[in-house]
């Protein structure tokens, strides 16, 4: 089938990166707006998108019936990975006949699963970087286990295992360090490639229409940088010093939750993934799939300044519903 007539699928299209990818397919591959069916919860939010011709269908991982109507008559389908549910914290990965309790992996296998009864040909997954286990940063074993089943399924693969955002360490973590002065990390001196949500979504963009059958694509950003060149960054692009202080993964977690922060398990894991040289890496992968070069950090952190009131913004697991 030529490129240009394959229906192509995205899931978790109102979210952030779906949003993104759906733009991109239209702006940069010239994908019909007829050859994309966005899956959502919500399709509401997406009246926009339907009034250009975008196939907005209802879809919930929680509802497999939906889903078979959702992904009816498409050829490749990018399954976006959900979010941790606070829930799966308390459970162990699988049933006593290996079958995934994990609320995440039971979710996400139900799309890859209605993919495949649908006549899928090709599905994208996005995953996170070195999942394998073990692994300290707990919430890679949905991934993992994901994968897996992909890599096991009857149809065809690509992962693409998205670096950190930054927009995400700069909402709920960088920016509070920029109001309180200080910052404590467990990484050491790891390095991170961070890649932006943006071009996270330029490269599953890309992997929808042309990612290869059996690929494990690395999508990092283009300089693995310290914890310290981070906040020089930072500080050089919003005028705030910030002291940091070097702690063991452990105590950062414990100084943490002193504090209250609800995502402490969360950084502290992820700085100690980093602390192991988990994200250091700079791979080719996101150009040859996107034809460019990712933004660095230093040019997301200039268009993205840290005003006043976002040195006050916390996370709340009740405002990210599972
Ligand atoms: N690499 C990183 O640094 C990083 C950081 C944060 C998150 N992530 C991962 O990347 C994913 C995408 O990021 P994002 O920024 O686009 O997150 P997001 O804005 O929270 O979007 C995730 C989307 O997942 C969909 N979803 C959630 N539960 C679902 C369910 N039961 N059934 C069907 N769809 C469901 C929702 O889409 P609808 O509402 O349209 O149904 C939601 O908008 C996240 O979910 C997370 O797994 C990665």
């Amino acid at each position: 089938m030529a490129d240009k007539e394959q229906t192509l699928l995205v899931t978790g299209a109102s979210g952030g990166l779906g949003q993104l990818v759906i733009e991109n397919l239209i702006e940069r591959h010239g994908v019909a707006p007829e050859r994309i069916v966005a899956v959502t919860r919500s399709p509401a939010k997406l009246a926009q998108l339907a009034a250009r011709g975008v196939q907005v269908r209802p879809g919930d991982f929680d509802d497999p019936a939906s889903l078979d109507r959702a992904f009816a008559g498409a050829d490749r389908a990018l399954v976006i990975s959900v979010d941790a549910d606070p829930l799966d914290s308390y459970l162990s990965d699988t049933d006593m006949l290996g079958n995934p309790k994990r609320r995440r992996v039971v979710r996400q296998l139900a799309a890859v699963q209605a993919a495949e009864r649908a006549g899928v040909r090709h599905v994208i997954y996005t995953s996170a970087p070195n999942p394998e286990p073990p692994t300290v940063c707990f919430w890679k074993r949905d991934h993992w286990h994901t994968e897996e089943a992909i890599r096991s399924g009857g149809t065809d693969w690509s992962i693409l295992r998205m670096w950190e955002y930054p927009d995400f360490h700069l909402t709920y973590s960088w920016a509070q360090a920029l109001g309180s002065g200080s910052f404590v990390t467990g990484a050491g001196s790891g390095r991170c490639a961070f890649i932006a949500r943006e071009d996270c979504a330029r490269a599953a963009a890309a992997a929808l229409v042309r990612g290869e059958h059996g690929r494990v694509y690395d999508i990092t950003g283009t300089q693995a940088l310290t914890m310290d060149e981070v906040f020089d960054q930072l500080t050089a692009i919003n005028g705030r010093p910030v002291e940091l202080t070097h702690v063991s993964p452990q105590e950062m977690r414990a100084r943490l939750e002193a504090n209250g922060e609800e995502l402490a398990p969360v950084f502290a894991a992820f700085h100690e993934g980093v602390r192991q040289g988990k994200y250091d890496c700079v791979s080719g992968d996101f150009d040859e799939l996107a034809g460019t070069t990712p933004d660095t950090l230093d040019h997301f952190l200039r268009a993205h300044p840290v005003t006043e009131e976002q040195t006050r913004v916390t996370y709340r697991f009740a405002d990210h519903p599972a």
